[in-house]
């Protein structure tokens, strides 16, 4: 089993990664005061695989509420009904909410968290390799609006990160391919031996075995560990990690989230490694090494169905990432680097997405 430490000062939280690492939550609830409560928030799919063995770690019977599966979860009418039963169920401020799913979950119950009572703690329990090596870490919560993905939320951290390799072994191998998208743009915008790593053992990620996971998993929450210390609320460093996310979330919006966020991410990152190579930020040899091991995990290489540019245009600028009304961008410019723009030109935009339309 591996722990990452997230340094945040007096609100620093750690990470267990490991084949059984659910057995950690006794000793962490234990050290709680007496007679705190657990609320599980659960993803209904993963709560009808996986939620004996969970609370069969939890111990005296937990509220557990459900939420449907899907992105359409992750929205405030669902925030509401978490309130509704926490209420119901007069959940205070020294009880504790658990997280059990993917991304969706991750975020929404950490949202309801952050808002219930003024905030209560919460840990994060993921089931998806996305969740695992990104969204679980660094506090970021929230939901939906209409007009776009996450624009509302609070960076609120957990009290513990708890990845449980067993829990990663009934996901669906789409999902546990599109998580390896944000595991890619770890390496691409931190640490390019990482993606040497990734080539070198990309067959063995895909086999899934569970010292190979603990690996990948540990690594990319070292990585994310590092960034969210040195920047938590995203004033300058953390920004990095929205590489690949300004055309990926927009792509995401538009498809009304018909694809998988890590899928988004990886169209995302090839549209802006587009935009970086006709600007001559990136060399045309390097997108190409970050397109092949795309493929070669199994990401998409083209959208779906064609899209309108102007849609993209369009939800791009109701980012979160917008400044004075032009949407930010991080650009490669080799791996392990990154610059910040935020003139990117519609006819950049354009282009860029022609070469990901359908052939
Ligand atoms: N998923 C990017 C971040 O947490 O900053």
């Amino acid at each position: 089993m591996r722990c990452v430490n997230l340094d945040l000062g007096p609100r620093s939280y750690p990470i267990h990664v490991g084949d059984g690492a659910q057995r950690v939550l006794v000793p962490l609830l234990e050290a709680r005061p007496r007679g705190a409560r657990l609320a599980v928030i659960a993803d209904a799919h993963v709560a009808e695989l996986h939620l004996d063995s969970l609370l069969a770690a939890l111990g005296p019977s937990p509220l557990v509420l459900t939420v449907p599966p899907g992105e359409a979860s992750k929205s405030l009418a669902s925030a509401e009904n978490l309130y509704d039963a926490l209420a119901a169920a007069r959940i205070e401020r020294d009880d504790v909410i658990v997280s059990f799913g993917g991304g969706m979950v991750g975020d929404l119950a950490g949202f309801v968290a952050a808002t219930w009572l003024r905030g209560i703690d919460f840990i994060q329990v993921p089931t998806t390799l996305l969740a695992a090596v990104d969204a679980a870490v660094g506090g970021k919560t929230g939901v939906n609006h209409r007009a776009g993905k996450n624009l509302i939320g609070a960076f609120y951290q957990p009290a513990a990160v708890i990845v449980d390799i067993d829990f990663l072994t009934t996901l669906p191998q789409r999902d546990f391919v599109a998580g390896l998208a944000e595991s890619v743009k770890h390496a691409l915008v931190r640490e390019a031996h990482f993606l040497d790593w990734q080539e070198a053992h990309a067959d063995a990620v895909l086999a899934r075995g569970p010292v190979m996971l603990e690996e990948l998993i540990a690594r990319n929450c070292e990585i994310k560990a590092e960034v969210v210390g040195r920047d938590e609320r995203e004033q300058h460093l953390r920004a990095v990690l929205n590489y690949g996310h300004t055309i990926g979330h927009a792509i995401e919006h538009v498809l009304e989230y018909e694809l998988r966020h890590g899928e988004c991410v990886a169209l995302g990152m090839l549209a802006e490694n587009h935009i970086s190579c006709a600007r001559g930020l990136l060399e045309r040899a390097a997108a190409g090494r970050v397109a092949g091991l795309l493929m070669r995990l199994g990401l998409p290489a083209r959208l779906p169905r064609a899209i309108d540019a102007r849609d993209i245009l369009r939800a791009s600028q109701m980012d979160k990432k917008v400044r004075g009304g032009a949407p930010n961008f991080v650009l490669l410019t080799k791996p392990g680097e990154t610059t910040r723009v935020a003139d990117v030109s519609e006819v950049e935009i354009v282009a860029a997405l022609d070469a990901l339309q359908p052939t």
